[in-house]
């Protein structure tokens, strides 16, 4: 599948809000906590996504964010943190991907960690760390064969979550 690789923009807003309501009731909420305003005030969520690739948000690491296209539609959303705080150590790592249910299965989540760990080889990172929810086997399934090897796990809201390194 062709993939267009694109910074959140204001003109983008009708297909992320079209992706976003697409998720469904049982996938990990990616538009919780300081992302809320993905749900609430898209407009709010592009801001905060510029002033988040340039570091300007004390409490959280500089994070790229990119919407991913395959033609008009959006298909997928990424977050590429630029280096790891204590926190992100046990819960999120470097890289968090989502894909909306129709585009799954196909390739999209796995294309776009491999375009996440170029991102991070350009930042200059050694190794990405990747988690997942220790019963996502998709997202497992999607870093194992980006090459993570697994470390030992951590514990995040009261769930075990599996952690991997991979090579950058
Ligand atoms: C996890 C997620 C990103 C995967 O996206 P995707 O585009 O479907 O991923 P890919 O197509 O690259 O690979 C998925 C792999 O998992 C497999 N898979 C999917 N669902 C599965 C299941 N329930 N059990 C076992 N394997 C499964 C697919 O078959 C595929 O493997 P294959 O290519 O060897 O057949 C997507 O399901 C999603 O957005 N979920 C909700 C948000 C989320 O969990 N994000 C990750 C947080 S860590």
């Amino acid at each position: 599948m062709n993939l267009d690789f694109r910074r959140p923009a204001m003109d983008l807003i009708p297909a992320f809000e079209a992706f976003r309501d697409a998720f469904l009731p049982t996938d990990v909420d990616m538009w919780s906590g300081v992302f809320e305003s993905g749900r609430t005030n898209v407009p709010a969520y592009v801001e905060q996504a510029g002033r988040l690739a340039c570091g300007e948000i004390e409490a959280l690491v500089p994070t790229d964010t990119f919407w991913v296209f395959s033609g008009e539609e959006m298909a997928g959303e990424l977050h590429v943190r630029h280096y790891l705080r204590k926190t992100l150590l046990r819960h999120g790592g470097h890289i968090g991907y989502s894909v909306q249910p129709k585009f799954r299965s196909r390739g999209v989540a796995t294309a776009m960690l491999r375009f996440g760990i170029d991102r991070l080889r350009e930042l200059g990172e050694v190794d990405a760390l990747v988690t997942c929810d220790e019963g996502n086997v998709a997202s497992a399934r999607v870093i194992e064969r980006c090459g993570g090897v697994r470390i030992p796990d951590s514990i995040a809201h009261g769930r075990p979550h599996r952690r991997y390194l991979i090579p950058v």
